[in-house]
């Protein structure tokens, strides 16, 4: 899926992803604090990484953008992955990888943009996603969009050799609180 020009919000913006941006990427999805918080045991290399990039960059099944800040930095990327046309579904992930942005409301502005957008422009009914059961800061910010949780998937990962348990949630157009809402559901 494609992002014809840049989503624009009150304090960030999102724009495409592009082979500039994957060193940000390696270099986020590789640090130890913010890995600790996500599904993921891959350690990044910038090499694969570009083959990866190359081989998806004009797939049909998923969107990668970068999260910007004010002054044009980058500071976190966001996407919707596992985009089923069929069924009008999307999963979406974000890192917030500039750890100065963390605790501003950067995923609420970002996620709310994003959805916004797949809703109303890309005919999306349902936003899904996944979480571990500790990362309380997801787990409030997706509850303040309207995303409600569906199931608890008890020990569903092994995590740097640890299981963990994954919390399920998922988002309808009618539930949807964005971040510039004035009347919510
Ligand atoms: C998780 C992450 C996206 C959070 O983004 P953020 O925009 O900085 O989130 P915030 O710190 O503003 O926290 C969001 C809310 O949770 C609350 N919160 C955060 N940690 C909390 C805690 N330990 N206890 C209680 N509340 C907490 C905040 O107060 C805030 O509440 P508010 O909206 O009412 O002000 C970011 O830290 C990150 O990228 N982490 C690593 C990757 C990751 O976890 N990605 C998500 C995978 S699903």
């Amino acid at each position: 899926m494609k992002l014809k020009s840049p989503i624009v919000g009150s304090s960030i913006r999102l724009r495409s992803m592009t082979t500039t941006d994957l060193p940000l990427k390696v270099a986020w999805y590789n640090d130890p604090e913010i890995r600790r918080m996500l599904i993921v045991n891959e350690i990044f290399e910038l090499g694969k990484t570009i083959e990866w990039f190359e081989a998806i960059k004009d797939s049909q099944s998923r969107l990668d953008l970068m999260i910007e800040s004010d002054s044009s930095r980058p500071i976190g990327q966001i996407s919707l992955v596992n985009i089923d046309h069929q069924h009008k579904t999307a999963e979406i992930i974000l890192v917030i990888g500039d750890k100065d942005y963390w605790g501003k409301g950067v995923m609420f502005e970002a996620e709310s943009l994003l959805i916004q957008w797949a809703f109303e422009k890309r005919g999306i009914e349902k936003v899904w996603a996944q979480t571990r059961s500790e990362n309380v800061a997801s787990l409030i910010t997706m509850k303040k969009l309207g995303f409600k949780i569906q199931g608890s998937l008890g020990k569903e990962k092994i995590l740097a050799g640890q299981r963990f348990d994954i919390i399920h949630l998922d988002l309808l157009p009618q539930d949807f609180k964005p971040a510039n809402c004035t009347k919510c559901p």
